[in-house]
């Protein structure tokens, strides 16, 4: 991987203000200075890829080749083993329009049911985030984080959002949504793929 050098500007490809200060707050220490795609005018791109890798990439090419600047994205979602995958790529969707979770989860919910799946065991689930780091020369890299646990009925805790309060992790016996968000950010799919991006980018950076 190319090092990215002190004072450097990369793009984060989101136009979501608290994603793009959460990940400008990461980069700071490697000196990097995050803008975001909202702030350079860039479009956003249709996201057709079918996997969370060719989305995090089609993101972060779309953000490199309009800028001129390394790009960063990131695509995430929740996988459960009983419903083939999904919803998977398509977690947000679930939401509909409304962005409403409740009825994702209660989808989640019954979709198990109908597939017998009852068991901690049956109800496997696991969280994914990819990280799409692109140059404007069409490099990329991507970084991938997951979590696993399993899926929980009725929704238990008012912290995090989305799917946070049906998942339970491995180890626990609390959802997302019950625990603390330091806890939560220290060991969630999204942590494990930063610290992969991290740890590439100081090796790059001490390599260059
Ligand atoms: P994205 O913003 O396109 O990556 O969509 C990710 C979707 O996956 C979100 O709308 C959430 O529904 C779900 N998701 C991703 N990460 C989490 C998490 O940490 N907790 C709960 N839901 C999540």
């Amino acid at each position: 991987m190319k090092p990215l050098q002190p004072a450097q500007k990369i793009v984060i490809a989101s136009h979501n203000p608290g994603k793009v200060r959460e990940i400008g707050d990461l980069l700071r220490p490697l000196g990097l200075e995050a803008v975001s795609a909202a702030e350079l005018n860039l479009p956003e791109p249709v996201e057709d890829g079918d996997t969370f890798e060719a989305n995090a990439i089609i993101k972060a090419r779309a953000a490199a080749e309009g800028s001129g600047l390394p790009a960063l994205a990131d695509d995430s979602g929740l996988c459960i083993d009983a419903l083939d995958g999904a919803p998977g790529i398509h977690s947000a969707r679930w939401g509909g329009p409304d962005k409403d979770f409740d009825m994702a989860m209660r989808r989640v919910h019954e979709e198990l049911q109908q597939a017998g799946a009852t068991t901690p065991q049956q109800r496997k689930a696991h969280f994914v985030c990819v990280l799409a780091l692109a140059w404007p020369d069409g490099e990329t890299e991507t970084f991938r984080g997951e979590v696993h646990g399993h899926i929980t009925w009725p929704p238990r805790g008012e912290k995090g959002f989305g799917y946070d309060p049906v998942f339970v992790p491995e180890g626990f016996d609390i959802t997302f949504a019950e625990m603390e968000p330091e806890k939560k950010h220290a060991m969630s799919h999204r942590a494990h793929a930063f610290d992969k991006l991290l740890a590439a980018l100081r090796t790059a950076q001490r390599q260059g």
